[in-house]
């Protein structure tokens, strides 16, 4: 049995992942700890609650007593760590919050596994069999230009206090390697799209004003390129990396998949047109694209090279883009009260002011 410690478990890829994990490997035990931010829902995770081998802790990573806790009572052997803040617009607009949980988060709960897996480690755990995976981002590398894609090798270049905060957090994970022969591991992925991805980030954003019939803000020219990743291969990857990954390495993560945001919003209104209609004035969803404001320092390409996950651990993405946003749309479209719940007073404020004067 494996002790798992998940942190930010109720977040969009951590709940994908506690689900997808507790179905496909009965043998992993899940400790979720999360401190159910605005982006922690555990509404997320109703389905696995009564689940024996899962356990939810509200909680704040930077609790240092809490976590020893959790590593001391059980027995933690594994660490797969998620929780941080995950918006770049919103670390623009407060970055001290991106410093205290993607920072010093992570340096807590490095030091927790370092007390007990290192040393005479408090829970006995043998440092041979322990892992800390460090879920991390590709825009720790900066900004493409036309051409190339970031490989491992890369060097980090962080633009946004969201980057650069990941990017310090991967530097320390890497450090505890070098000094300490802490068993790390770290992926950078590209961006995730799937279900139970929260409406600030531009698909759920896009899908949920669409069907409101509300204006489609695409920041500057629409040009911006990502490259997209359905979010349970992104799941798989990291079990990949867990299982297989040489420790002290980094693997990079992405869906070979690179769309400019505006082909992904003009994707969205055609499925909306077709799965539901159009618009009660009779126009198609492509009518309420509006070009807003800029995002400050907006990066402008990312594309990932995952050559060294492909052919060291053999994993490929298996959802293509055109299904999985598919799959996506008809999730949001079966799940309204979701978006209900999460889109409450809190959200329609922070949308009036990211928003109100773009
Ligand atoms: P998310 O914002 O949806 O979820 C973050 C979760 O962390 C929430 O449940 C929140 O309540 C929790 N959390 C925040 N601060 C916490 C704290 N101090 N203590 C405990 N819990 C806390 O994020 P996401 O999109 O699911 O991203 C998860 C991880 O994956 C992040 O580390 C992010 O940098 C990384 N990542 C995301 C993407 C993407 O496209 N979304 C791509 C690559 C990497
Ligand atoms: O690359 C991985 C990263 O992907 C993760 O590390 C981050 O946690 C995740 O949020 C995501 O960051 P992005 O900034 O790329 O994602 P976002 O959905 O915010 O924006 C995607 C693109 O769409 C980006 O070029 C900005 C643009 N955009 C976004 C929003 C919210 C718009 O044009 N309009 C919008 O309203």
């Amino acid at each position: 049995m494996k002790h798992v410690l998940i942190t930010g478990g109720c977040g969009f890829i951590g709940s994908n992942f506690v689900r997808h994990t507790l179905e496909y490997f009965p043998d992993y035990r899940i400790v979720n700890l999360d401190k159910l931010t605005y982006a922690g829902n555990p509404g997320n995770l109703t389905d696995v609650e009564k689940n024996s081998n899962y356990r939810f802790v509200k909680g704040d990573i930077v609790d240092a007593a809490l976590v020893q806790r959790i590593f001391a009572e059980e027995q933690i052997d594994t660490v797969i760590h998620f929780a941080a803040e995950s918006h770049v617009d919103r670390s623009i607009t407060g970055p001290a919050e991106f410093v205290q949980t993607n920072i010093m988060g992570t340096f807590n709960l490095l030091e927790a596994a370092r007390e007990a897996w290192l040393a005479n480690g408090k829970t006995g755990a043998s440092k041979d069999t322990c892992r800390f995976l460090h879920v991390s981002t590709d825009e720790v590398y900066g900004s493409l230009g036309e051409t190339g894609a970031f490989q491992e090798t890369t060097p980090y270049d962080p633009r946004s206090p969201y980057s650069a905060s990941k990017a310090s957090s991967d530097h320390l994970v890497s450090a505890y390697f070098h000094t300490y022969g802490l068993p790390t591991l770290i992926t950078n992925c590209s961006n995730n799209y799937g279900p139970y991805q929260f409406p600030e980030k531009l698909i759920p954003l896009v899908i949920n004003n669409a069907l409101q019939g509300k204006a489609l803000p695409v920041y500057g020219d629409g040009k911006n390129v990502r490259d997209w990743l359905y979010v349970v291969d992104h799941c798989q990857a990291i079990l990949t990396v867990l299982q297989k990954g040489r420790i002290g390495e980094t693997y990079n993560i992405g869906g070979n998949s690179e769309k400019q945001n505006i082909e992904i919003v003009n994707l969205i209104c055609d499925i909306l047109d077709e799965k539901v209609g159009l618009l009660a004035d009779g126009q198609n969803r492509r009518s309420l694209i509006t070009y807003v404001k800029d995002r400050a320092g907006h990066d402008r390409r990312y594309a990932i090279d995952a050559t060294k996950i492909r052919t060291e651990l053999g994993w490929t993405p298996k959802v293509n883009f055109k299904d999985g946003m598919r799959k996506t749309v008809e999730w949001y479209l079966d799940h309204k009260a979701w978006i209900a719940s999460v889109t409450d007073g809190s959200y329609r404020e922070y949308y009036e002011k990211m928003y109100g004067n773009r």
